[in-house]
């Protein structure tokens, strides 16, 4: 059975001085979960969000959680932010040497977890961890901010990941709108997370029917399309 496909806004892009409000926008207009983006100001240039906010929006309605670290701690980071409830907690190649280690630390937690490269790290970085991850995370932008547009040059690693033989859920993450998560679905990726396309959208549950049609009509085009 193929993985089923799955949208997830990221909550950066949202309004934060009505967080809930934002969250309860993304639940009734249909999401399949919510993405955290987490920078420390070492990893990327930018600091955003810490536990207490996880929390809050954990409290807000969010039904499933998904952690993104950009951090260059992700052990302790992941300590932190499965005490404020979150699901699933991916951490990148980049800060980790060991990502068998990482990867045992944050199940031990209770929590699925992934493991993400960004634009410049090719997909073989993270061959020997792929059996010990649930999800990758492929960026499609330099992690650090919204709103910045699709790297194309990043496609072809995502059907790379998947003739390595990889099975789990493979997220994009960076630029994604209806157009490019076409293209992301075509090669094999099925969550799709996306920040501003979501949020600037003033009707956000057609805006995700019209991209949940594109990305299954993408997929479903794919021969023989296995994950
Ligand atoms: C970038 C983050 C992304 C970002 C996506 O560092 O990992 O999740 O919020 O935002 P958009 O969809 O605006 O590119
Ligand atoms: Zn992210």
């Amino acid at each position: 059975m193929p993985n089923p496909n799955r949208i997830y806004p990221s909550i950066l892009a949202c309004d934060f001085s009505k967080v809930a409000d934002e969250v309860r926008r993304c639940e009734s207009a249909g999401c399949d979960g919510l993405h955290l983006d987490v920078m420390d100001g070492h990893f990327v240039p930018n600091l955003t969000i810490g536990p207490d906010v996880a929390r809050a929006v954990r409290a807000s309605g969010a039904t499933t959680l998904d952690c993104h670290l950009m951090v260059t701690d992700p052990r302790s980071a992941a300590k932190w932010f499965a005490a404020s409830g979150v699901d699933s907690i991916t951490f990148h190649i980049e800060v980790s040497p060991d990502p068998a280690a990482v990867a045992g630390a944050i199940r031990k937690l209770g929590k699925n977890v992934g493991i993400s490269l960004n634009p410049d790290t090719p997909a073989s970085a993270i061959r020997a961890a792929l059996p010990h991850v649930d999800n990758v995370l492929v960026m499609t932008v330099f992690p650090g901010f919204g709103g910045q547009s699709f790297i194309q040059s990043c496609l072809p690693k995502i059907r790379e990941i998947r003739d390595m033989g990889f099975a789990g859920d493979l997220q994009v993450d960076g630029g994604i709108n209806e157009e490019t998560a076409a293209l992301c679905a075509a090669a094999g990726a099925n969550v799709f997370i996306a920040g501003t396309f979501l949020f600037k959208s003033t009707d956000m549950a057609s805006t995700m029917r019209r991209m949940r049609a594109r990305v299954d009509a993408a997929r479903g085009a794919v021969t023989g399309a296995q994950n």
